[in-house]
């Protein structure tokens, strides 16, 4: 074990079935490796019973990293001194419900949260919002949390990242691990872009090699963005293996930092990026260094690419224009 001094990390929702594989997967060493870890696990006051049910797994995986747990229902007790929070804990969404449906009923969670990380958390806190509409919701955790830098918050499209990758490679009939510089533009919702004309397999260019610009806009870029729909009618639950890896994948990168010359999807608070209006928490290539994430700049967009990524922020825009209306931000 490393001599490092223990990571705090909050998770929320916590006896939900996204952190039935989350936890585990931090507890095991897919987030730091070897670095020790204390789990701090927020749940609502009747999920609590449950959480101490997972708390036994968790004590008798012996893992060897994980030094402390601590469950509760106060975020003002479970934040405390946290490096790294991801926010889990919303409902999902069901059978035919779209993504916006969950605005009201999950939005009041963030602000609670937010104004309990910008009192309680470390000053270097990073907070990645997996919970949906997972856009929306970090931007009210965000907006209630004034003394925490807006950088210190994102939201996860690593989850469709990671299926426009296998989707990818599975059209090409190649290893996974041929793709790169894959990037999910927009809201993790239907209107989400994911992009093939700056993506790489095997180095080359992804539109050219697959050739084929209907099958890019009638069956790519649908299947990826509807795939969360497609999981609920198949499993009659939401994603939860794939969402858990996506998260421990998202933050490790962010914690350590994203491979050399290569990029991933993170939704951040724009900075006016490609056109993409200062503060909405949008998905963009990102690269990481000693913690901290840049956008990647100077990429190509077409008319096709533009009209799509307008599209998506639009809805953006929408959602923040819902959640104002709300009095949640
Ligand atoms: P789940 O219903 O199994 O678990 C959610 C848990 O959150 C429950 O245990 C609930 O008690 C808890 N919770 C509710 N309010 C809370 C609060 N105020 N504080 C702490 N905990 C709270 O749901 P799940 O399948 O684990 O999904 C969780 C969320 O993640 C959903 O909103 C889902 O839509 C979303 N999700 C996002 C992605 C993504 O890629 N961004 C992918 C899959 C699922
Ligand atoms: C997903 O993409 O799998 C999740 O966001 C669940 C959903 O509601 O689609």
């Amino acid at each position: 074990m490393s001599t490092e001094a223990p990571l705090k990390i909050a998770v929320t929702g916590a006896a939900g079935q996204i952190c039935y594989s989350l936890l585990f997967r931090i507890a095991s060493g897919s987030l730091l490796g070897d670095r020790p870890i204390e789990l701090r696990l927020l749940e609502i006051t009747p999920a609590l019973k449950a959480l101490e049910g997972v708390v036994m797994e968790l004590d008798d995986c012996a893992f060897g990293n994980l030094v402390n747990i601590e469950i509760g229902d106060d975020p003002r007790k479970v934040f405390d001194g946290v490096h790294a929070a991801m926010l889990v804990g919303a409902m999902p969404r069901k059978a035919g419900m779209e993504r916006g449906d969950l605005l009201s009923a999950n939005g009041a969670i963030f602000t609670a949260q937010g104004k309990a990380l910008n009192d309680v958390a470390a000053d270097d806190v990073k907070v990645l919002v997996t919970g949906n509409p997972a856009n929306t919701n970090a931007l009210i955790a965000m907006k209630n949390a004034p003394d925490i830098p807006a950088s210190q918050f994102n939201a996860l499209t690593r989850l469709d990242h990671n299926r426009a990758k296998s989707q990818l490679a599975a059209k090409l009939g190649v290893p996974v691990t041929e793709v790169s510089h894959m990037t999910i533009w927009g809201n993790h919702s239907a209107t989400q872009y994911p992009d093939l004309f700056n993506a790489k397999v095997g180095g080359k260019n992804a539109a050219e090699l697959v050739g084929d610009e209907a099958w890019i806009e009638n069956d790519f870029i649908p299947t990826v963005a509807k795939r969360g729909a497609a999981i609920i009618a198949a499993r009659g639950l939401s994603s939860a293996a794939s969402a858990a890896n996506a998260t421990v994948e998202h933050m490790r990168d962010w914690i350590l930092g994203t491979p050399e010359g290569d990029w991933v999807s993170m939704a951040v608070p724009s900075d006016g990026s490609y056109g993409v209006p200062e503060g909405l928490i949008s998905s963009f290539p990102c690269t990481v260094k000693d913690g901290k994430y840049e956008i990647v700049q100077g990429l190509e967009l077409g008319e096709f690419s533009r009209a799509k990524i307008d599209a998506s922020v639009a809805e953006l825009v929408d959602e923040r224009n819902a959640v104002t209306e709300l009095g949640l931000i």
